[in-house]
């Protein structure tokens, strides 16, 4: 016994190691290796094996073995009644003892038991939960085995039943967290794909302005990100952008396609897109209640004289007037039955025009200076490009960028 405790001290090193923490698959099963070998070591055993069970299938699979080879994955069946036994039993089970309550156990296994000169099964239980077993042949010594060999073979049996539990516990909080990251992936996905059918819907009923909402959404998250926007400032924008026309939804459609110029009568229905979009979206939960109110504000105007509440300037969300100039501006670049769309230099001229008026000098800036990002090749993409197309003098327009940005700039310095 004391050569046998000399060498479990011998192996502490090894055996501190058991009280690790898992944290990978490859720390579990370095753990159950180097604890195979400290008991084998420690009790002068030639040959032994390490079984997980898994109670679906109801099986237990070698995970580790020492002097013998071909034997890891193959897998032990049981029974549920066989599980029960193992669990409340304290001591192991001698393989060929007369009386051990697992000869039909034994026999069903028999050919694999001789493959692992299985002499005795430890069965490792933990929190009440049976883990898996470990297989150990005969000592070096054939001597049996005795009271102390059996009560370190027990703590280390522990520590093994531990590093399981906790392993199992590991891939199951890590199954959780892919399967949370996919659900979270699938709605975000759905939301968005709502979000863009929404805007299809809308896009719909004018027949002139197909496909503008979802442009105006894609000029606002470049203008947005142009001034600084990121995570759900810049995401409430886009949708923001998608959904700005959705109280068109209630106007009638005579209204929104009439090619003549509006009577009062008309326009107070159309105008009147702005608070029923809020309305319709104010109902919808959180992030929504932002978002329905970056739609109501779109046709705000720096100056006060926009609708439907008048706002001036700073009173207005800077995400509505992100979205102001999307939409104005894609319907400046746009053909409408009443007129062609505008070069790009006139619509230009118009933001321009309308900075301090209709649109916000700022929102005007950061545009103009992504446009010209774009037409240098500097921007990372050609988000703006794409949809303008690229039929415009290069040079009239870089000239323009410039002289407004300047402008702007100093303006603002001067402020
Ligand atoms: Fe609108």
């Amino acid at each position: 016994m004391k050569l046998a405790l000399r060498k479990l001290l011998h192996n502490l090193g090894s055996l501190t190691e058991l009280g690790a923490e898992i944290t990978s698959t490859h720390d579990f099963e370095e753990i159950v290796r180097t604890s195979l070998h400290t008991i084998l070591g420690t009790l002068a055993i030639p040959k032994g094996a390490i079984a997980q069970y898994s109670a679906r299938p109801r099986e237990a699979r070698i995970i580790a073995a020492k002097g013998i080879s071909g034997v890891v994955d193959e897998r032990i069946a049981l029974g549920r009644d066989e599980v029960e036994r193992f669990k409340s039993r304290s001591r192991p089970v001698i393989v060929k003892a007369e009386r051990n309550g697992f000869s039909q156990f034994i026999r069903r296994n028999d050919e694999l038991f001789r493959r692992l000169h299985a002499h005795q099964v430890v069965p490792m239980v933990t929190r009440g939960q049976f883990v898996g077993m470990i297989f150990l042949s005969e000592k070096f010594s054939r001597a049996d085995y005795d009271d102390d060999d059996l009560a370190i073979i027990e703590t280390i049996a522990r520590h093994i039943g531990i590093a399981i539990y906790n392993h199992r516990l590991l891939l199951r909080l890590k199954s959780k967290a892919e399967d949370n990251r996919r659900l979270y992936r699938e709605m975000r996905q759905l939301y968005h794909d709502t979000v863009k059918a929404f805007g299809a819907a809308i896009d719909l009923k004018d027949s002139y302005t197909s496909g503008h909402s979802h442009r105006v959404a894609k000029y606002a998250e470049a203008i947005a990100r142009q001034m600084g926007m990121t995570g759900a400032e810049l995401e409430h924008i886009a949708v923001a952008a998608y959904l700005h026309d959705i109280g068109k939804i209630v106007v009638e459609r005579a209204i929104i396609n009439n090619p003549r110029p509006l009577t009062e009568r008309e326009y107070r229905e159309l105008n009147r897109h702005v608070t029923t979009g809020y309305e319709i979206l104010s109902h919808i939960r959180q992030p929504w209640k932002e978002i329905a109110y970056l739609t109501k504000c779109h046709h705000e105007r720096v100056d006060g004289k926009g609708y439907p509440q008048g706002l001036v300037g700073e009173e207005i969300p800077v995400g509505s007037k992100i979205v102001t100039l999307a939409d104005s501006f894609d319907a400046m670049m746009t053909d409408r039955p009443y007129r062609a769309r505008l070069p790009l230099d006139q619509a230009l001229a118009d933001l321009r025009h309308q900075a301090g008026k209709q649109f916000d000098p700022e929102v005007v800036t950061a545009f103009c200076r992504l446009l010209l990002e774009e037409i240098r090749g500097f921007a990372r993409q050609r988000t703006l490009l794409t949809m303008i197309g690229l039929s415009f003098d290069r040079e009239t327009v870089v000239k323009m960028l410039d002289s407004i940005i300047t402008e702007f700039d100093q303006a603002d310095a001067q402020a």
